[in-house]
């Protein structure tokens, strides 16, 4: 695994953002990024670290006509001693094989994988921010580059990190966002590709995250496409509820994906001392159950999300609101134990933060 590094000479290194708090999500990028390249004689060649630059594809490539593509959301932070962390890596090399194989696309080593993305963090160090809330947003991505209209895997590939500093996901910051729930459309139907990081899992969800954006709220609580009737997920984070002081989430049956955040906030529960459960639940047992005080906190639990309490839920034009909108105490610790663990503050004890350097 050898790297051919061309890197930028200091003076025409971008500069730093002033106020890293104002980041928002994913509109700077580093000076450098990673490629690599795939065809089915030489498998995965050409290993390159150069300066941040537009890729070159020819019109015909079978990304921008099928969508053959995928992608995952990882973040590094920097501990007060200066290590260079990311949290559960493997986890995300491991989902990003899982991606490809679903999408029929070429597959790469998760070790490799992980190699790549910690040299590239090396030489990307001065760019992850050190304020808590902030951090270095990690985007690999994996496109089909052969040319061809005809519909049919292709053979060629091109994997690719770039990085972005970044703050909070949402203009709420982590404030409580409000959730529109869809019961029109759907992301993910049972057989689909729904458990696959797919771009077009995204591109498919943006009809209906418009119509939530224009009705004043943040994202789409998505139902399930059979019935329209059992919560799933949300566009950019998976979803879990208090319920008469359980910790209660949708399970993991191939329609939605397989969080890295959402599983580690159950495996936190059982030490912070709730009771977890992975059940089907509708939305008329949420709906009823705020209304009743059953439901006392819903939270989303993703990377770029991280704990996102939401304060209110939009259900067949009726608002429900969540705990007078503000954020609630399970919400607090999962999110206080969850970002203490990621920026080194907090003790390790499921070994789930990797030092890069
Ligand atoms: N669900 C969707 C649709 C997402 O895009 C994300 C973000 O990656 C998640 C859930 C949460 O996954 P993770 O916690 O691994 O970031
Ligand atoms: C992430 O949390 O990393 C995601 O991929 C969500 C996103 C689509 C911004």
């Amino acid at each position: 695994m050898t790297i051919k590094k061309t890197l930028l000479p200091e003076n025409e290194l971008k500069p730093l953002s002033k106020d890293p708090l104002q980041l928002g999500f994913g509109q700077t990028y580093t000076d450098h990024m990673f490629t690599l390249e795939y065809d089915s004689e030489k498998g995965w060649h050409n290993a390159e670290i150069k300066p941040y630059q537009s890729l070159k594809l020819d019109p015909a490539a079978k990304v921008l006509h099928y969508g053959q593509e995928i992608f995952e959301g990882q973040k590094a932070y920097k501990s007060s001693s200066g290590e260079i962390l990311t949290f559960r890596p493997k986890e995300n090399a491991n989902r990003f094989l899982n991606s490809q194989k679903r999408m029929c696309m070429a597959e790469l080593d998760p070790d490799e994988f992980l190699f790549y993305e910690n040299e590239l963090l090396k030489v990307e160090e001065r760019w992850i921010p050190t304020v808590k809330g902030t951090s270095l947003y990690i985007r690999p991505t994996a496109i089909a580059t052969e040319s061809g209209l005809g519909v049919k895997a292709s053979t060629k590939y091109l994997f690719f990190i770039i990085l972005s500093p970044v703050g909070a996901y949402f203009k709420e910051g982590f404030n409580p966002i409000g959730l529109w729930v869809s019961d029109e459309f759907s992301r993910a139907a049972e057989g689909g590709t729904g458990e696959a990081k797919a771009g077009g899992n995204y591109a498919g969800s943006l009809f209906a995250s418009n119509i939530a954006n224009e009705n004043g709220y943040s994202q789409v609580l998505w139902l399930d496409a059979k019935e329209h009737k059992y919560i799933e997920e949300v566009g950019a984070m998976n979803i879990l509820f208090i319920i008469d002081n359980k910790l209660v989430t949708a399970p993991l049956g191939g329609t939605i994906l397989p969080g890295i955040t959402r599983k580690s906030v159950l495996e936190l529960a059982k030490d912070l001392g709730i009771e977890t459960v992975e059940r089907k639940i509708s939305i008329d047992e949420v709906t009823e159950g705020i209304e009743s005080g059953k439901v006392t906190e819903i939270f989303g639990a993703g990377t770029a999300a991280v704990i996102s309490p939401v304060g209110k839920l939009n259900y067949k034009e009726k608002e429900y609101v969540i705990n007078d909108n503000k954020t609630g105490p399970w919400s607090q610790k999962f999110f206080d134990t969850l970002t203490g663990i990621q920026y080194g503050e907090l003790e390790d004890k499921h070994n789930w933060v990797y030092k890069v350097k």
